[in-house]
């Protein structure tokens, strides 16, 4: 274990794409649900619910975590079932519970349709 460091380094390009893409509705199936619909940051990164419902009301099995300070953590998910926030964060928009996209080509090319966010990327 090492102590946590006290900032990480960052690309403002890159915060700022991120922002968005948290709070993109397209990355799900319905272009309903966006990161922030479970994780909303004005509430602690939290959706405040026994468990989140994603795409069509679905229910999930537990309930969100905060994401505040996600980097920082040594493993990731309530069982740690995900190593690093890189191998997490795939996860979200192809669970059918979630956001219920069928795969990254279909997000992509939602996305791809948007020329201010290509432009960013
Ligand atoms: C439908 C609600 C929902 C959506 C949408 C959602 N999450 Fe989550 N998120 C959860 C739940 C529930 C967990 C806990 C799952 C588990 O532990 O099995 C979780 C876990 C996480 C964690 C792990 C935090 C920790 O302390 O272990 C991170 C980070 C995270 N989500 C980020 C995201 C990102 C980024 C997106 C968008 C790409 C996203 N989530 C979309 C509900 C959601």
């Amino acid at each position: 274990m090492q102590p946590l460091p006290d900032s990480l380094p960052t690309d403002t390009g890159k915060v700022a794409l991120g922002r968005q893409l948290f709070n993109d509705v397209r990355l799900s199936a319905d272009n309903t649900i966006s990161c922030a619909s479970c994780h909303t940051l004005s509430t602690g990164g939290v959706d405040g619910k026994k468990v989140s419902s994603g795409v069509g009301g679905q229910l999930g099995l537990v309930n969100a975590p905060t994401v505040f300070n996600a980097a920082l953590n040594d493993k990731q998910f309530w069982d740690g079932r995900a190593a690093t926030l890189q191998e997490q964060a795939g996860g979200p928009p192809l669970n059918p519970v979630e956001m219920a996209s069928r795969s990254w080509s279909e997000i992509i090319d939602k996305l791809k349709q948007d020329s201010s966010l290509t432009q960013q990327f």
